[in-house]
């Protein structure tokens, strides 16, 4: 498998099959990777005639040190896994920090029509610039024919959708449903920190969400959200962060249901030291 940590020998590799008439089709990572990501590299592999799957703990997306420090890091794992997929169609870029910001580890400042404002952006500082630095630098990289992103961060796939809008790179942006464990319980890097009992009471979060969408046909976003925060109050394992019914364009809150516009729940909850999201769309 061509493994690069330089983005000098993928750019020449990538030129040459280009060149040849190949199409790539690109999963931006952060590595500990599991069965979500291999469902991405699939759908690539099936739509492409090569995966440029980048494994990189991005440290400017982290408001907080302390989840980046324990984030996971397991690329030999992460290579094993994607030689499972292909050992020929799959490229890995797995690039040192300096590879990526040399010594001015710094994210730009975007404005993504206000998009970055709502939810995790309003919980977490800073985090969609560091986002829009890394994946607009790793497309300027890469230069894919189209990139692939799970709606598990439903929010981050609408803010690139943006970030390629608004800086018109020419690659198309496909958004992937969101791959659950057995129990419902969306996969995640960080479910691997779970403690075996948070782990027990995660799913409840899915189900809690099957039952808002339920309820959402007849009831008000406050009445569906409301009842979602009294059943985490009932959850001694799970604390809620939040719970937003929103306008998917806008990312907004609703107040008023519309019949022309669609809507999802989006939510965050720890899990101990662990915060997991989730969304589900309701129309
Ligand atoms: O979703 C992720 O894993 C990251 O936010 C991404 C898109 C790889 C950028 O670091």
């Amino acid at each position: 498998m061509k493994n690069f940590k330089n983005k000098t020998g993928l750019s020449t590799y990538i030129t040459a099959l280009k060149a040849n008439g190949s199409s790539i089709g690109f999963v931006p990572t952060m590595g500990a990777l599991h069965e979500g990501h291999l469902s991405l590299v699939n759908r690539v592999l099936s739509e492409n005639d090569f995966a440029v799957v980048s494994i990189f703990v991005n440290p400017t997306q982290f408001d907080n040190q302390d989840d980046l420090v324990k984030y996971p890091r397991t690329i030999d794992a992460d290579i094993a896994l994607l030689k499972t997929v292909s050992d020929t169609k799959v490229i890995v870029y797995a690039p040192s920090v300096e590879d990526i910001y040399a010594d001015n580890i710094q994210s730009q400042a975007f404005s993504f029509d206000g998009l970055e404002h709502e939810m995790e952006g309003a919980f977490r500082k800073g985090h969609f610039d560091g986002v829009g630095t890394i994946v607009k630098r790793l497309f300027e990289i890469v230069k894919p024919d189209t990139a692939y992103f799970g709606e598990k961060d439903f929010q981050q796939l609408q803010i690139i959708r943006k970030l390629v809008e608004l800086h018109n790179l020419p690659l198309e942006i496909i958004g992937c449903p969101i791959y659950r464990a057995k129990d419902g319980l969306a996969m995640s890097s960080r479910n691997a920190r779970l403690t075996q009992d948070h782990r027990v009471a995660a799913p409840f979060i899915y189900k809690t969400l099957n039952t808002a969408k339920e309820m959402f046909g007849t009831k008000s976003a406050k009445v569906v959200t409301e009842w979602v925060t009294k059943q985490f109050e009932k959850q001694p394992l799970l604390e809620l962060e939040y719970i937003i019914i929103a306008d998917i364009a806008t990312l907004k809150p609703v107040y008023r249901k519309s019949t022309n516009k669609t809507y999802r729940a989006f939510i965050a909850v720890y899990a101990g030291d662990i915060r997991l999201i989730d969304n589900i769309a309701l129309n």
